[in-house]
This record gives C-alpha cells, sequence and structure tokens, in this order.
C-alpha cells in the first residue's frame, strides 16, 4: 500500500429536502452571491424558482448558459468579470458537473490579477478562491466532492482537467429528487463516466482487498442502480444510490493507498470532447473496451481476471485470459444496455481527425507514465478500435 495524505473538506448535506438548509449555509459565506446554472433544466423542474426564493435576502448576480464542457470564453471569463465587478462573496453552483466545473475556474479566476488560463493551464498556483457551494443535479462527475474542474478552450482544442485544493466545494447539497428529469441519455452517460472513474482507479499495479471491495461495490451499485433509473426516472432509492456512487468517484476515496493508473481514458476521451463537443461519459464507455483490449496481457490479465470474477460473476475456474477477454466484453454489453452509442461514428467522429487527437492526446496528458504506457500510436490506435 502506497503512503497518502488526504483530506476532503466539502460538507456534504444528502437527501430528500435539504435544499431549506441553504439560506443558513449561505449566511456563512456573505450576502453577495454568483448563482451559476446551465441552459434550463434548473428553471423547468422550478429549482431556480425555489433557489430565489430561500435567498431573497441575498444579492444575487447571475451567470446563465454554461454548457457542457464548459467553455472559457465565454462562461469562465464572463463569470470573474462578475466576480470582480460585483464584488462577490460566494458562488452557489446549481446544474450538473459543467456549471460546478466551469464555477471553480471562476472561483479561482475571481482572485487572480492575469488571465485566468494562467491557472488553469498551471502556469500559476492560485493563492486563493471564492467559496463554493453546489447543487448538484445530474448524477456523474462527482465534481461535487472533488477538487477538479474540466475546463474547454474551443479555438486550441484544449480540455484541460484543472485541479487545486482550493477548487473543492465548501458545500454540495446532494438531493436526488433532482436528478428525476434527468434524461435517458444522460442517466446512462453519468452512470458510464462514473464507471470509468472506478475503472481509472482499479486498473493499475497495486490495490488492496479493502479497495477493491469498495470499487467493486461502486461498480455494481452503477449498473444495478442506473437500469433501475433507466426503468423508473422517479425511483428514489434508486436515484440515491447512484447519486452517492457517482459522488465518491473522483475525490480519491475510493482507492486511498492505491498505486496511480495515470487515467488513461480520460486523457483520450478529452480530446474527442474538445475537438467533437460530444458528452463525456459516452465518449468514454465507447473508447473503455477498445482500450481494455489494448491493454490485456501477461502483466494485466490478473487485475481484468478480478473485475470479470468479482463484477461479472465470471467462473472463476475458466482461462485467465478467457475470464478477461469476457470481462471486456460484459463491460460493451453493459453499456450497449442502457443505449449508450458504442461507436464513435455514432457520434459523428470520424477517421479524419484521429491522428491529429492522438498527438494532441500523446502531447498534452501525459500517458507514457500510464500503468500500461499508451504512445501516440497506442492512443490512434484505441481511437480506430473504437470507430
Ligand atoms: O444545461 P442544463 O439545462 O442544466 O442541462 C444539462 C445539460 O444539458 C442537463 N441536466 C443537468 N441536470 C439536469 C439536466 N437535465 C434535466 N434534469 C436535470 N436535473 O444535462 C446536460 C449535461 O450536463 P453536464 O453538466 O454537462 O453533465 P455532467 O454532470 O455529466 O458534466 C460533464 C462535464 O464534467 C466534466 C466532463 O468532462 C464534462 O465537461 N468532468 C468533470 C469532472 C470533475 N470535475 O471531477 C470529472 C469528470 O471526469 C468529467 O471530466
Ligand atoms: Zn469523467
Amino acid at each position: 500500500m502506497q503512503n497518502f495524505d488526504y483530506q476532503t473538506p466539502t460538507r456534504l448535506v444528502f437527501g430528500k429536502g435539504v435544499i431549506k438548509k441553504l439560506p443558513s449555509v449561505m449566511r456563512g459565506f456573505g450576502k453577495r452571491v454568483l448563482l451559476t446554472y446551465g441552459g434550463g433544466s434548473i428553471k423547468k423542474m422550478g429549482l431556480y424558482d425555489r433557489v430565489k426564493e430561500l435567498l431573497k435576502d441575498f444579492e444575487i448576480y447571475e451567470l446563465s448558459d454554461i454548457r457542457p464542457n464548459p467553455k472559457y470564453d465565454p462562461s469562465v471569463l464572463d463569470g470573474v468579470k462578475i466576480c470582480k465587478e460585483k464584488d462577490i462573496d460566494v458562488i452557489l453552483a446549481v446544474g450538473g458537473g459543467s456549471v460546478l466545473d466551469c464555477s471553480k475556474a471562476i472561483a479561482a479566476g475571481a482572485k487572480y490579477d492575469g488571465d485566468p488560463w494562467d491557472l488553469i493551464t498551471y502556469k500559476v498556483k492560485a493563492k486563493e478562491a471564492l467559496p463554493i457551494v453546489d447543487i448538484i443535479t445530474l448524477a456523474a462527475t462527482g465534481s461535487e466532492y472533488d477538487m477538479g474542474g474540466v475546463i474547454s478552450r474551443t479555438e486550441t482544442n484544449d480540455k484541460i482537467g484543472y485541479m487545486d485544493p482550493l477548487l473543492y466545494p465548501a458545500v454540495s447539497f446532494l438531493d436526488p429528487t433532482y436528478t428525476f428529469t434527468v434524461s435517458a441519455k444522460q442517466t446512462a452517460a453519468g452512470c458510464a463516466d462514473a464507471m470509468n472513474h472506478i475503472m481509472e482507479q482499479y486498473f493499475c499495479e497495486d490495490s488492496t482487498i479493502l479497495n477493491d471491495g469498495f470499487m467493486e461495490a461502486g461498480f455494481k451499485s452503477l449498473m444495478i442502480n442506473a437500469q433501475k433509473c433507466l426503468e423508473n426516472p422517479e425511483d428514489y432509492t434508486a436515484r440515491a444510490e447512484m447519486m452517492l456512487s457517482c459522488t465518491y468517484g473522483c475525490n480519491g476515496i475510493y482507492s486511498l493507498g492505491n498505486s496511480g493508473s495515470g487515467w488513461p481514458c480520460h486523457g483520450m476521451e478529452h480530446a474527442l470532447s474538445a475537438y467533437y463537443d460530444i458528452t463525456h461519459g459516452e465518449g468514454l464507455a465507447i473508447i473503455t473496451p477498445g482500450w481494455m483490449k489494448h491493454i490485456l496481457s501477461d502483466k494485466t490479465v490478473d487485475r481484468f481476471v478480478k473485475y470479470g470474477v468479482n463484477v461479472f460473476g465470471i467462473d472463476a475456474s475458466l482461462d485467465k485470459f478467457e475470464i478477461a477477454n469476457r470481462a471486456i466484453e460484459e463491460t460493451y454489453k453493459f453499456f450497449e444496455s442502457i443505449n449508450i452509442p458504442m461507436h464513435l461514428k455514432e457520434v459523428g467522429i470520424d477517421e479524419s481527425r484521429i491522428d491529429e487527437m492522438a498527438k494532441h492526446v500523446a502531447e498534452n496528458e501525459g500517458l507514457e507514465n500510464a500503468w500500461v504506457p499508451l504512445s501516440e500510436k497506442d492512443i490512434a490506435d484505441i481511437f480506430r478500435a473504437s470507430l
């Protein structure tokens, strides 16, 4: 087991109706609030009105229309401008991971005099950031419990995971009823995203019985509950367990003491959604089986055997490589069963920019240091196998 030094400062407030605590929580941070949200889902479900009513004694400024794969320009830059002009005390992010990620970059940019891109690209380390409170409405990213945000810059095809302990939300409200309205497509994509977060921690050199058990339970919870949420979008118990399984995804708790994996599928998917603006979870699901097949070897087979036997119940007495290949097949079939398009062509990606994307990933994502190192050619091969 590896050494670790771990702290997650985020307060989680979980369950039906917990939003009633919002005013008292917000009072602890100040009066001037930047309310950030996306393209309108929070208005349709009545959450926007509820937040405005609860915060009627606060001074509220708004940044709306934050898009999936949130953009540096306009969203981050606009938010930073409002924070500086209005001397904002706290950001309240209401929506999915994109709204929250964008708000994290704004929180750091608001306290920095230069171009916020310096922070996102790690040229400069932020000294402080505004506090963030969020009401997460989509079970997927785990952004509500981690210190990262992913920001896209269209003109350079960059999609960068920006991490800093200053970016942990101070308080995250998780009410599963707010996820009842999430579409089947986003429910499935959220499940695939969270499953991949666990895979990125599971497929590594060293793990423990404890971590493997925790992660294998995470996989099962996500698969079983995603099916239930798709069958009945208002199944509270399923939405609740789905939400918590996703929340644990990215803050390291699933794999304390494990050696790292280098997060290869995320490194590759960032290029897909930077170049083609596709849904992150779908991109991950599409490339995961191809990546698994590509890295299966004598070195990795035992991890696949454990995954296959403990997650999918494959007969442990079979040949190791047969178990591994069946596990990969089961992974593919699960994603297919929740109606994820399983080929890049189905989400509008063809051969034309594969080499360019592979080069971009090889130069920017450090996958030569992944558990199974990936060269530019490996990356291109995985993309091609996923067409
Ligand atoms: O924009 P609105 O109208 O709110 O609609 C959104 C959006 O169209 C909709 N939605 C959200 N909650 C809803 C809802 N629709 C109905 N009812 C609700 N309750 O869903 C659509 C997608 O929202 P988005 O926020 O983009 O989805 P998600 O939460 O999956 O976030 C994806 C982004 O997070 C990044 C991804 O790369 C991507 O940019 N990630 C962030 C991570 C992190 N911070 O740790 C880790 C992940 O690996 C991931 O990279
Ligand atoms: Zn992800």
